[in-house]
């Protein structure tokens, strides 16, 4: 049977570096369910879906199709046959995708996809309710965290270094808010597994992390 490590928490805890560093050192593969509510977003985005109409996604989530391939041991996302990878961390997605991974058609068909992977494969999979619905089962469940103040500072920091010149305060607001929509919606919602083990990256860095979650695995 696969071994399965399921990482879940707000937005910028930093579960996909910090799962990809022991997706590597275990040999296991790295499955970002983010990337899949994001390319979810992408096709709502190109088809102009009203994504306050509840029937009009019911009927694009008819249609879609999504897969997931490795290449060089990078995840790419194919929507309709088309690798959308590289368009997924645009700005606009990630609030498309926060407001449209809401619907229960949408989470349907894509906690299928990631159930499917996850039967396959030893993998180590990060999203917002991977220990909670996704794979109740899993080998180690571990809920990354980090206070909104540092969030925000990593990302601020990201953005200076690539030339851009970031509010402190949006970005913080904007986290906030993306926690609020994460938490309080009504089909899965972020939160905790009782059998989750919470992990505070506010002042630890990557490595510290990495070895953390590379213990309690081997424990
Ligand atoms: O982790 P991320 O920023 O790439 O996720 C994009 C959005 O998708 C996020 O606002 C919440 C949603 N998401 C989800 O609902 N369930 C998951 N397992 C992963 C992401």
């Amino acid at each position: 049977m696969s071994k399965n490590i399921a990482i879940d928490g707000p937005a910028g805890a930093g579960k996909s570096t910090i799962a990809k560093r022991c997706a590597k050192e275990l040999g296991y593969i790295y499955v970002d369910t983010g990337a899949m509510y994001r390319a979810m977003a992408i096709h709502f985005i190109d088809r102009g879906t009203d994504v306050t109409d509840e029937d009009a996604i019911k009927a694009e989530c008819a249609d879609v199709k999504i897969d997931i391939q490795y290449e060089n041991g990078e995840q790419q996302v194919i929507l309709n046959g088309k690798n959308v990878t590289g368009r997924l961390r645009k700005e606009e997605v990630g609030k498309m995708a926060s407001k449209t991974s809401a619907y229960r058609c949408v989470r349907t068909k894509l906690v299928e996809l990631q159930k499917e992977i996850a039967a396959k494969e030893n993998v180590i999979m990060d999203g917002r309710d991977i220990g909670t619905c996704v794979l109740p089962n899993a080998d180690l469940k571990i809920y990354l965290t980090a206070s909104a103040e540092k969030r925000a500072k990593r990302r601020y920091d990201e953005l200076v270094a690539k030339g851009e010149t970031p509010s402190l305060l949006e970005l913080k607001k904007d986290i906030e808010n993306r926690d609020y929509q994460d938490m309080h919606r009504q089909e899965s919602p972020l939160k905790q597994a009782d059998d989750a083990i919470l992990v505070d990256t506010s002042d630890m860095g990557i490595e510290e992390v990495t070895k953390r979650i590379l213990e309690l695995f081997n424990k």
